[in-house]
């Protein structure tokens, strides 16, 4: 944390969440290790640590080194330059601090908005209190409720490293937490991977969503394996590396509507599951109230509206724009790594759309005051108007496609109903550009 601050100036901070800094009071390392040890005896719980495991691991934490990646079970994961460590003893009184206002506001918003699943993981995990979770017991606890272990890493890790660590039921988690009263942030912190993910993990179909990530990369890398196997040349090679990224890219969308940024329908109202929203007790209360953004109801069982997801392009750098709401949980299951890998492959061959849009066939619950026509990107991008980046992505990688003679006819054959054909003036401007550059 860069900013340093006086005892007057922490103690105000606390006293605006209701707070007392005599409450943030971080364990020390003889409390950490009878938590520990009374933790790891537990067996009554899904996923019981046999006695040897339990007794290598509090070993490790006993000589103080510092947590990197689970070691309950005999899987790994190889984090490369990513690796890092959780130095518990390093935390600031501001860091900690942070977390109990997080957790505080969180807990103003979370039973109002959060579905019932998260309410009941967030309980079962203890995750509260006034001072940043310990990875070494909150590794265990969730390993024993969920057979997930955390991993530590650096900084935002690559897709294809993110989802590795699924496949072997690791979860990549940071150690920095957010500057003192800092709602949103782009890059996962504490705040975000603990607060708001760890939680997630006890709802089945979530954890299922995360694990089928992880192993439809495997699928993909499985087939770019084979085919560099066959490649001829460095340049057919690098093209195969890069195919087997984008799949990645647009599984990594179905990951973010819902496990990051996910609703879902409970008991005839809209719930938040998404960690991304239920780390920001702002997007919190903006998914559901905010007349701003779109919501649009989904069936993840039905093709359509799984490549609704993957054909959607959204930016990282604000509250969203369209929130994907899930029919149930249970629909949710049907998310198997082949349907996965399904809908990035033919992502990968249709236009997209960008997320201030509503779709030919999309079940509205309500349009947002941000939405754009889908023609609009077109011909403000023709017209030299400033476009987010989102924007103008879609609309390149659109008229690129369209110009080079996209088959509207069968190719938009999965979606529910095709979209309305880019006006063939507009496609004629792109061609003659794209001639005279
Ligand atoms: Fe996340």
């Amino acid at each position: 944390m860069s900013a340093t601050f006086t005892e007057s100036q922490l103690s105000e901070i606390a006293a605006r969440h209701g707070l007392s800094l005599r409450d943030v009071v971080p364990p020390d390392f003889a409390q950490r290790i009878v938590a520990l040890k009374e933790q790891l005896a537990r067996t009554d719980v899904r996923f019981p640590i046999p006695p040897e495991t339990a007794e290598k691991y509090l070993a490790l934490a006993e000589s103080a080194a510092p947590f990197g990646v689970g070691s309950l079970t005999d899987e790994s994961v190889d984090l490369g330059p990513y690796e890092n460590f959780q130095h518990f003893d390093q935390y600031s009184l501001a860091e900690h601090l942070s977390w109990a206002c997080l957790i505080v506001e969180q807990q103003k918003t979370k039973h109002r908005y959060a579905c019932r699943e998260y309410l009941e993981g967030e309980q079962l995990f203890a995750i509260r209190g006034t001072t940043i979770p310990d990875y070494y017991l909150l590794n265990a606890r969730i390993y024993q409720a969920t057979g997930w272990q955390l991993a530590t890493v650096s900084e935002i890790i690559p897709a294809e490293l993110f989802f590795t660590c699924h496949s072997r039921r690791f979860f990549p988690v940071t150690t920095f937490m957010r500057a003192l009263e800092q709602d949103y942030l782009q890059e996962p912190d504490i705040g975000h991977d603990v607060a708001g993910h760890v939680a997630t993990f006890t709802i089945p179909a979530v954890a299922s969503v995360m694990r089928n990530h992880g192993k439809a990369r495997d699928m993909v890398y499985a087939e770019r394996d084979e085919k560099l196997k066959q490649a001829q040349s460095e340049d057919e090679k690098a093209k195969i590396i890069a195919w087997a990224d984008e799949l990645l890219l647009y599984a990594g969308r179905i990951y973010w509507f819902t496990v990051e940024f996910g609703l879902v329908m409970q008991d005839g109202e809209v719930r938040d599951f998404g960690a991304g929203i239920l780390s920001s007790p702002g997007e919190t209360i903006f998914s559901i109230d905010s007349p701003e953004p779109s919501r649009v109801l989904i069936d993840p069982a039905k093709d359509a509206d799984l490549l609704r997801l993957a054909v959607t392009d959204y930016l990282i750098s604000e509250f969203q724009k369209t929130y994907f709401v899930m029919k149930s949980f249970d629909r949710l299951e049907s998310l198997t790594p082949e349907r996965i890998v399904w809908a990035a492959k033919r992502a990968m061959e249709l236009p997209h759309y960008t997320w201030r849009e509503i779709v030919p066939g999309d079940q509205v619950i309500n349009v947002g005051r941000g939405v754009t026509g889908i023609n609009e990107k077109y011909f403000r991008l023709q017209a030299g108007d400033q476009l987010d980046e989102c924007l103008t992505r879609c609309a390149t990688r659109n008229l690129n496609i369209i110009a080079a003679g996209f088959d509207e006819a069968n190719g938009y054959r999965d979606l529910k109903l095709p979209p309305p054909p880019v006006p063939p003036s507009i496609v004629n401007w792109w061609k003659n550009r794209h001639d005279r550059s």
